[in-house]
């Protein structure tokens, strides 16, 4: 009995399993069965396979079909498998040389017209072929991105099957495909627009420089979205480990556009009506959410009591491991979700709570009933908390163009946070990048804060019942103020700023 081969890979997270597809024609009724545990998409392979055989002119057997795809007890998803299975068959019916296939892992969708069409996971499962030694087998359109890999990656892209068979049976040869470069980065919306709040803004500086997750309240108008949207632009550029680790979420996801990295870090913002599958990943389809899409990067929250609270609550456990793991019947996948939370909201549903001279028709209720969707323990993620005001007239009629600019903020940052990666590094931990990446025990290592300092911290754990949680976001915060300030040693005043921003709204 004669088993034709294929390599492909299932995906388990953001990392690429091998995959082996077996093909075997026997006698029987025509009819092509898949076997090892495939899901509806895998389960209608059959048929597109078929069709795309029929319509490249390559046919196919009047014979009974067996593709199974190994290890039976790995679960298979996606639409990825439809190339190597027709791959399979081809071989098996001689359409092509037996050992054509032997170097390479092959991975990619078809069209009832045998056309070849992108599917995610490209660049781990180019990774995958690269680690292993052999070449890759895709679509055009996934051969850019493809390309990443490296440059010694053997890569076929090709248009259709039978551009494919040309190729492999050498009547037409295929090109090898370049990498595309970053995507251009065009111009980010600049902190020079953002009259007044001198507060906020350097809240965000400091968000910004230790990677801490934030929380703006205030009325409507104030600038809260405005200055969010404002982050990035203050933002460094991603390092490669980083920009790797995001890309192949983004490629899990489908979402690498033609192939082109961004060296830009991630910015989210999925609207309150987002459900839990969409934030967290999951759903029919385990796929990576936005939560894991703003990997090393930023997810914002805007309107954020309007979100479900259950919703807010799932992104607890990403918020505290930096990692999301999704939960199956027959599997258990995580992706990497290091975020900087940055969230917005009113006081309370009229939005005017605290706003001197005003008060809601409803009294206290309007802010309490408001403020109480946001859970307890998710505020505790939160390390700086600040009321956004209204802009002042005086801030309102100055001329434009008098605040500082973006350029100049992301100087201090990228300083700071050079600060941190070195230090991270003496300490042996060269995998952390920013303060609010470190562990408790690594970051009371690199704070050591000297004896009034401690007095300070001593005092308002005991007056304000910081959580351990809490104390050491504090810690972390300081360590940022120092960075900033471009001191070693942290001192007095940045925890008494740490914890003007972690108190300030009476929350601890
Ligand atoms: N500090 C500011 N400097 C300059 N313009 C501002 C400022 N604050 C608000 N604006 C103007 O007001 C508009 C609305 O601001 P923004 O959407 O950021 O308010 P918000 O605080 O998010 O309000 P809401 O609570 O309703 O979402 C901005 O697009 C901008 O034109
Ligand atoms: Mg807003």
């Amino acid at each position: 009995m004669m088993v034709t081969r294929v390599a492909t890979v299932a995906f388990q997270g953001i990392e690429a399993v091998p995959v082996d597809v077996q093909v075997n024609i026997t006698p029987g009724l025509p009819k092509i069965i898949l076997v090892g545990l495939p899901d509806k998409a895998v389960n209608e392979s059959g048929e597109r396979v078929r069709a795309a055989l029929i319509a490249s002119g390559l046919g196919i057997p009047a014979k009974r079909i067996i593709v199974n795809l190994a290890p039976a007890d790995l679960p298979k998803e996606g639409s990825h498998y439809d190339l190597p299975i027709a791959l399979g068959i081809m071989a098996a019916i001689g359409a092509m040389p037996r050992d054509a296939l032997d170097n390479y892992l092959a991975l990619g969708e078809l069209g009832l017209d045998g056309r070849l069409a992108h599917v995610g996971g490209i660049l781990p499962a180019a990774i995958a072929a690269q680690s292993r030694g052999l070449g890759l087998i895709c679509s055009a359109p996934s051969g850019a991105e493809a390309a990443w890999a490296g440059e010694d990656l053997d890569i076929i892209a090709a248009e259709s099957l039978l551009a494919l068979v040309n190729h492999l049976t050498g009547h037409q040869l295929a090109m090898q495909p370049k990498p595309l470069k970053y995507l251009p980065n065009g111009a980010l919306p600049d902190l020079v627009d953002v009259r007044g709040q001198q507060v906020a803004r350097r809240a965000l500086e400091v968000a910004a420089a230790g990677g801490h997750n934030m929380l703006m309240i205030g009325p409507p108008g104030s600038g809260k979205s405005m200055l969010a949207a404002r982050l990035p632009s203050i933002l460094p550029p991603l390092n490669p480990r980083e920009l790797l680790d995001i890309s192949m979420i983004q490629s899990i996801a489908g979402e690498l556009v033609n192939g082109a990295l961004s060296d830009r870090r991630p910015f989210r913002a999925p609207h309150h009506s987002a459900s839990m599958a969409a934030l967290v990943g999951g759903g029919l389809r385990v796929r990576p959410g936005e939560v894991s899409l703003a990997h090393n990067g930023v997810l914002f929250l805007d309107e954020l009591p309007e979100f479900a609270p259950s919703v807010l609550d799932s992104l607890r456990q990403p918020l505290e491991a930096g990692e999301t793991v999704i939960a199956r019947a027959n599997a258990r996948v995580s992706y990497p979700s290091r975020v900087q939370l940055i969230a917005a909201m009113n006081p309370c549903k009229c939005g005017m709570a605290g706003t001197p001279g005003h008060s809601c028709k409803r009294g206290k209720a309007c802010a309490d009933d408001y403020q109480a969707r946001v859970s307890g323990p998710f505020l505790d993620r939160i390390d700086i908390r600040i009321d956004v005001p209204a802009v002042t007239a005086a801030d309102m009629i100055a001329p434009a163009g008098q605040a500082e600019s973006s350029v100049t903020v992301a100087e201090r940052v990228a300083r700071a946070r050079d600060r941190q990666r070195q230090r991270f590094a003496e300490h042996g931990a060269p995998d952390i990048f920013t303060n609010a990446a470190a562990g408790s025990a690594l970051i009371e290592a690199v704070v050591n804060p000297d004896r009034e300092s401690q007095a300070l911290l001593l005092q308002a754990a005991e007056r304000f019942h910081l959580s351990a949680r809490a104390y050491h976001r504090v810690l972390k915060v300081a360590r940022t103020l120092a960075d900033l300030a471009g001191v070693d040693k942290v001192g007095r005043p940045h925890i008494a700023e740490a914890l003007s921003y972690r108190l300030n709204l009476g929350v601890a």
